[in-house]
């Protein structure tokens, strides 16, 4: 990556499995994020979207946090009386939160340690999330004088119940990553000493099916959600169709033929070697 070593708030690290190791870099701050962070964060995203070394981002946080949220002090106070330097702040988090949300590629949050505020935001853009059972996790912008916004109450909301979302906004109460998963903002919470090798295990899964149904399969799940009944089965159907041209592995006919030919594939009973 051209920029790799211009970045100071954002690391990456490719793997030679084509995991991309996306970290927010700031442990010293708990990951907050700063302007510096997003403007890094807006040029990295698409790097990875678009380089083929890439099969899956999985997004994490140097050292004991995940992400602190906004940078207290320099996105909200240093930017108070500069709307111009705010206005280009809240853009850029939200640019590359958008998408991350509307990435092709399979992507993890690895929830490592606190996650707080803003960082729900990007939380709610991966598509899957592995925290930490000891990651402590809250909407603390009660105590801040301030609501949950830069999409934070929206994103919320959409992952857990309308008590939850109640409760943990207007208490700013904190949960750890095992209530995460009770609550559906992650799906499994590990130990610590645990996270990597299961965010690996993860990956390699994700790794072995085909690039363009999971990008589909993404794309069908995230936008049926704003969908009656109606819109949606005409959307799958031409989805579908759509997935068809775009699968050049054409994994549809190859899965048929080893289940229905050469009776080689039983996808029912876990995980069976494929030709
Ligand atoms: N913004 C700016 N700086 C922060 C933030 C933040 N959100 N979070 C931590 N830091 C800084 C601290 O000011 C401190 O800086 P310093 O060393 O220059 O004094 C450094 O990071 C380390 O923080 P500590 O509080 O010393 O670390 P500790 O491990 O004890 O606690 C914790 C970590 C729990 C994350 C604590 O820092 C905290 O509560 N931070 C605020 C979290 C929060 O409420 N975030 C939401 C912000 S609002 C929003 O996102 C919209």
């Amino acid at each position: 990556m051209s920029a790799e070593n211009e970045l100071s708030c954002v690391k990456v690290d490719i793997d030679d499995e084509n995991i991309a190791w996306l970290s927010f870099n700031r442990p010293e701050k708990r990951n907050a994020m700063s302007p510096k962070l997003h403007y890094e964060m807006e040029e990295v995203v698409p790097q990875l979207e678009t380089d083929p070394n890439v099969k899956v981002i999985v997004l994490t946080g140097e050292g004991v946090s995940w992400s602190a949220g906004m940078d207290l002090k320099e996105y909200f106070r240093e930017t108070d009386d500069n709307p111009e330097a705010r206005f280009k702040s809240y853009w850029s988090h939200r640019h590359w939160s958008q998408y991350l949300m509307l990435s092709s590629k399979p992507t993890i949050a690895m929830v490592n340690g606190f996650c707080f505020g803003g960082a729900f935001t990007p939380l709610a853009a991966c598509d899957i999330a592995i925290t930490a059972e000891e990651a402590t996790f809250g909407l603390s912008e009660i105590n801040w004088g301030i609501l949950p916004g830069g999409n934070v109450s929206k994103v919320f909301s959409d992952l857990v119940s309308h008590r939850d979302a109640m409760y943990y906004a207007m208490t700013g109460r904190t949960f750890d990553g095992k209530k995460a998963v009770q609550m559906g903002i992650a799906n499994v919470a590990v130990p610590a000493d645990n996270l990597r090798e299961e965010t690996i295990v993860l990956a390699r899964e994700l790794m072995e099916k085909s690039p363009a149904v999971l990008a589909f399969t993404k794309q069908a799940i995230k936008a049926v959600r704003g969908m009656d009944m109606n819109m949606a089965y005409e959307y799958l159907s031409a989805k579908q169709g759509a997935l068809r041209a775009a699968d050049k592995e054409a994994t549809r006919q190859k899965g048929m033929s080893e289940f229905l030919d050469k009776k080689s594939y039983r996808p029912g009973l876990g995980a069976v070697q494929r030709d």
